[in-house]
């Protein structure tokens, strides 16, 4: 696996790729790789000649007051899982050969899909996203990038600015990948102690209950989002941040579940913010 750290070693690597004619998956990461993440890069390796991985924290995504300092960097583990995929290469840049002295030019996606669910909390989190996934596609010259769907909310973005950048990519949603015990797997899991680890599963079994109910034809959307929010305030160690069914990918508001809708939640267990979905109305991973 090759290891490319500047701008210069991708646009050199994905070059020869491409002049060898071959197709480049993407797919990018904050590093800390999990079992949800190497699914990503098997489903990148299922279908492009080239895989490239990037692993990268990306700095203008964290707010003031968030994990970016905290966020685990573990780039030798990283690399010795993507070997087992494998990857043909992964990018791992400093913050200064992305964003060097004088950067000044954001992918900013206007409008409703980047102001609710996680934007609404975590204001120019999107812009951030937005802005690295836009070099990253460019600098490996991506035919097609790799996203998993717990970041369901980050998908509807990205796929938004590709259409309307007229990007020549195209963007995959990978089913969210979860433990036995039904937590999606997160990089951020490991900040949990063991108490705070199985209070985290009430994510995933609120988010059952609902499937429950709207499996025996439960279609409203505040009582759909209701079962959700009594199991979740079950717990304890849990509070809230929001509880929320918007058809998808649009993620317009609904009175009822008539089609394809993503059922997304964010909760704080302890100091730790975690998010987990489901698509209602339709087999995940299809979108
Ligand atoms: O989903 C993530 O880990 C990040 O938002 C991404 C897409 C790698 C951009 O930094």
């Amino acid at each position: 696996m090759e290891i490319l750290r500047t701008i210069a070693d991708i646009q050199a690597y994905a070059k020869a790729r491409k002049q060898e004619g071959k197709t480049i998956g993407l797919v990018p990461t904050m590093g800390a790789l999990h079992e949800g993440h190497l699914t990503l890069m098997r489903a990148a390796r299922a279908k492009c000649d080239i895989v490239i991985a990037s692993v990268f924290v990306n700095p203008v995504q964290f707010g003031p007051n968030e994990d970016f300092d905290a966020y685990p960097r573990r780039f030798e583990a990283d690399c010795q899982k993507l070997e087992t995929v494998p990857v043909d290469a992964v990018f791992h840049p400093e913050p200064s050969e992305m964003y060097p002295e004088g950067f000044c030019t954001y992918v900013n996606v206007e409008g409703d899909i980047t102001h609710k669910l996680c934007g609404a909390q975590r204001p120019g989190h999107f812009r951030g996203v937005a802005t690295v996934v836009t070099k990253l596609m460019n600098l490996a010259r991506a035919d097609e990038a790799f996203f998993g769907q717990k970041d369901a909310q980050q998908v509807v973005v990205i796929r938004r600015f590709v259409a309307d950048l007229n990007l020549n990519v195209h963007i995959n949603m990978v089913p969210i990948v979860r433990e036995e015990s039904g937590l999606a797997r997160s990089s951020r899991n490991q900040y949990l102690s063991a108490e705070e680890k199985d209070a985290a599963l009430i994510l995933s079994r609120s988010l059952r209950k609902a499937v429950t109910a709207y499996e025996s034809g439960e279609t409203d959307v505040a009582t759909l989002k209701q079962i959700v929010i009594a199991s979740l305030n079950t717990e304890p160690l849990a509070r809230i941040d929001y509880v929320e069914l918007y058809d998808f990918p649009g993620l317009n508001e609904v009175p009822r579940v008539t089609q394809a809708s993503l059922l997304a939640i964010a909760v704080k267990i302890g100091k730790t913010r975690l998010i987990d979905n489901v698509i209602l109305g339709k087999e995940a991973g299809e979108a």
